[in-house]
């Protein structure tokens, strides 16, 4: 494997680029290509058979680039890897998450946001329940939040009201909730957002975790980067949906192109 190859991170849409907030601090050096496929998201409302055939295309489209490992920053998708194929490591953002919850959670009560297809796929329970045992989870999903802020985040009226529509019911359900992951990669980009309408809740990012477990991989594979560093970024819609959201998460980058998945 040539060390000099890029970081792949794939997502549908612009949730991913979260986790190149903490791979600029924690891996500044890493070259990265980013695939998010805006023009189909939301993926979370599809059902498991397209969001495999289009995560695998996605996969392929960076393996024939040539990467060394690949970040699954959707949660969505990370909660089919065992129906994904890949010559090169896979990041479970999903695993990366759990990990997350085990190291921070101080009480026994846990919440969980993520799009309706990662709920309904049963990943957070089945992960925790290995992970942390001891912990009640309570989940809800959002049809339409991840969709404002790909698209619409600049209607905070709407995306107010999306946000207390999938977190009020969670505190409800469970008073005793001051922990919540945001287990679909979009909900990071409106952490302040989240925050102000809920100051005490703890917010768990589960990207930063997973670059923390991409960062111990490379270590230990002598796969760190030595040569000079590139962030390219691809999109299958509009480039300034992308826009938006890089300036919101002020990251460098060097290419944003538009693209076709086929
Ligand atoms: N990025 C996806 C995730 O982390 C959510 C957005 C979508 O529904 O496409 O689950």
């Amino acid at each position: 494997m040539d060390r000099n190859l890029p970081i792949g991170i794939l997502d549908s849409g612009v949730g991913g680029l979260t986790a190149l907030s903490p791979m600029q601090k924690l891996l500044p050096d890493e070259s990265v290509i980013y695939f998010g496929d805006s023009l189909r998201m939301p993926y979370g409302n599809r059902p498991k058979e397209e969001i495999v055939f289009y995560a695998q295309k996605m996969i392929d489209y960076l393996q024939d680039k040539g990467v060394k490992a690949i970040l699954l920053a959707c949660n969505t998708i990370s909660s089919h890897i065992d129906s994904l194929h890949s010559d090169v490591k896979l990041f479970s953002i999903v695993e990366a998450g759990c990990m997350a919850a085990k190291e921070t959670v101080k009480n026994s009560s846990l919440g969980i946001i993520a799009t309706c297809a990662t709920v309904e796929s049963g990943v957070y329970e089945k992960m925790m329940a290995k992970t942390c045992p001891e912990i009640t989870l309570t989940l809800n999903s959002s049809k339409s939040l991840p969709k404002v802020i790909d698209s619409q985040i600049e209607n905070t009226v709407l995306l107010n009201e999306k946000i207390r529509e999938c977190i009020d019911p969670i505190i409800r359900e469970d008073s005793a909730i001051k922990d919540l992951i945001l287990g679909c990669s979009h909900f990071p980009i409106i952490s302040e957002e989240i925050n102000s309408i809920y100051p005490s809740l703890h917010l768990i990012d589960p990207a930063v975790k997973q670059v923390e477990m991409l960062k111990e991989y490379l270590t230990q594979n002598d796969l760190t980067n030595l040569s000079k560093r590139t962030i390219t970024l691809y999109t299958t819609a509009e480039t300034y949906e992308f826009a938006a959201a890089i300036k919101r998460l002020k990251l460098e980058i060097d290419t944003l192109m538009k693209v076709e998945l086929v």
